[in-house]
């Protein structure tokens, strides 16, 4: 549990309850690669070891059927039987007499079974503890939150993801720059496991050579930023309707991602000081609205071709 980077305070509590050896029912939650699920593992191990964490803990994650009927039968059973104590094979670990029901993803569990789970929590917690872990807080249904004692985990910040890519970087042997661990950092948001996984793509695609930030850049697929200009530029120029559909299809079969190319032009319209805050109040309610279009499957192009229209109209 030492190596769990930004998450100090969660990570102190929990290692004075290892010391207590009374473990609550927990509820981890935070975005996606914050260390949720690493930090349960690394405390399961801690408390009984690799060998015994096999029979003690039961992990179950969202593409495991976890429908009412798992919860009971499978997690039900898991939960019921009693663990002897202490044996030899625990050797120097705690080996606590209760068992570990992890369940990651909880918020993908249907109501019901969510609902189900709150009898089975009651009834096993003396033999069995809980830990659910979520992104969204809020879909996990009251009465079950209420059982637990919450964690939240943080987004990483930037310094603690590059600390982080620094000592990967170190110990992989690959040749890297300050400057793009931060862009690597930057373009990451607080997603530890992303920045992980564009750091083994660039390092891929550079071998032994210095990873570029161009190279992250293009990973990542993040659009060029003249790219993202020249569209602001000539909707704002007032181009007709033909130009306009041109430029648009220019960065579309490119083949960049509709919802990237909207952020990032609400990244440039918000910095633009020509566009006063009325317009720029104006074209954010349609990006929100488009945003929502393209999460329910409007085609990427005509979103776009949509947007530019409209900042065309606005500015
Ligand atoms: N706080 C952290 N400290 C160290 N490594 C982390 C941390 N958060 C994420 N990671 C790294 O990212 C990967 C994914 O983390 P994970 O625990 O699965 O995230 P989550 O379950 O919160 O989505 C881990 O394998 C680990 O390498
Ligand atoms: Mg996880």
């Amino acid at each position: 549990m030492d190596s769990i980077s930004a998450q100090e305070q969660t990570v102190a509590v929990l290692k004075k309850t290892i010391e207590s050896q009374n473990l609550p029912h927990m509820l981890f939650y935070g975005p996606p690669g914050t260390g949720k699920t690493s930090t349960i593992l690394a405390l399961s191990r801690e408390l009984y070891g690799p060998k015994l964490m096999k029979s003690r803990v039961l992990e179950l994650n969202a593409s495991d059927e976890r429908g009412i009927q798992v919860v009971r039968e499978k997690v039900k059973n898991f939960a019921r039987t009693a663990v002897s104590n202490r044996t030899k094979e625990a050797g120097d670990y705690p080996c606590p007499p209760y068992k570990i029901v992890i369940l990651d993803e909880a918020d993908l569990m249907t109501q019901d079974a969510q609902s189900a789970l709150r009898r089975v929590i009651e009834t096993y917690s003396k033999v069995t503890r809980f830990c659910l872990i979520c992104n969204y807080v809020s879909r996990i249904i009251e009465p079950l939150a209420s059982r637990c004692a919450k964690f939240r985990f943080k987004p990483l910040d930037i310094s603690n993801t590059i600390s982080r890519l620094k000592m990967i970087c170190e110990q992989e042997d690959v040749n890297y720059s300050s400057q793009t661990l931060e862009e690597l950092a930057t373009l990451s948001e607080g997603d530890l496991r992303k920045a992980i996984m564009y750091l083994q793509s660039a390092s891929k695609l550079h071998k032994k050579e210095m990873i570029t930030t161009e190279s992250i850049r293009e990973i990542t697929g993040v659009v060029p930023d003249d790219m993202i200009n020249s569209l602001i530029e000539s909707a704002k120029s007032k181009k007709n309707e033909i130009q306009l559909e041109e430029e648009v299809a220019k960065v579309m079969c490119s083949g960049f991602s509709a919802v990237q190319i909207l952020s990032q032009i609400q990244d440039q319209i918000l910095a633009d000081y020509q566009i006063n805050e009325t317009q720029k109040a104006r074209i954010g309610e349609f990006i929100g609205q488009f945003d929502k279009y393209l999460a329910d499957g409007t085609d990427e192009h005509l979103v776009i071709t949509n947007l530019i229209k409209i900042i065309s109209v606005e500015c």
